[in-house]
């Protein structure tokens, strides 16, 4: 397979993962021992776990999209051969501002989340995890290019990868789902 169709196909078995809601209602992450022994103290800490009841887009809630964007920088990180723990770890922990963004304006007259958060998420996750520098700046940088620092490490770059692949399939997914139920609703 030449090198544009191994990238292709790379890209179709990515997009296909994003999308498959089976993969996070299985818990398929923690059949990977290597990934799971990486994290195990997040997935049990009380916070991580009250990321479920945010919604980040769609019907993704945010501790969904912190599970795939971790997983993807993981795997990422693996292949190129970075920190594949700090990569998760940064990943897992990047989004734990711990409010519902869509009513945070409202509620706290904070308009600016997509500025603010990543200092809110690593505030939060200093009190609950010993972090080193690399996850802190990964957690800190995750929304350049709009935050203008950029990550400090290649790791911290995979994450802003991952989360802006992820983010958007989130968004398709949730109008691919609209579009459908509207063919639906007119066949009917
Ligand atoms: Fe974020
Ligand atoms: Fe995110």
């Amino acid at each position: 397979m030449g090198k544009r169709n191994q990238y292709r196909e790379m890209k179709r078995q990515l997009r296909e993962w994003v999308e498959d809601e089976e993969w996070l209602i299985k818990e398929e992450y923690i059949k990977d021992p290597l990934y799971y022994s990486c994290v195990k103290d997040i997935f049990e800490n009380k916070a991580f776990q009250s990321m479920n009841q945010f919604i980040q887009h769609g019907s993704t809630t945010t501790r969904a999209h912190c599970i795939q964007v971790s997983y993807l920088a993981y795997r990422l990180a693996l292949r190129f051969n970075l920190n594949f723990r700090e990569a998760a770890r940064g990943g897992l922990l990047h989004d734990l501002f711990l409010y519902d963004w869509h009513t945070h304006a409202k509620e706290t007259g904070n308009r600016f989340h997509g500025f603010t958060h990543p200092r809110a998420a690593l505030k939060n996750a200093e009190k609950e995890f010993q972090l080193t520098d690399r996850e802190k700046n990964i957690i800190l940088r995750h929304m350049w290019p709009l935050t203008p620092i950029p990550p400090q490490y290649a790791e911290g770059f995979l994450v802003v990868y991952a989360d802006k692949y992820c983010g958007t399939a989130e968004v398709f997914l949730e109008w691919k789902k609209k579009l459908a139920m509207r063919f639906l609703v007119r066949q009917v």
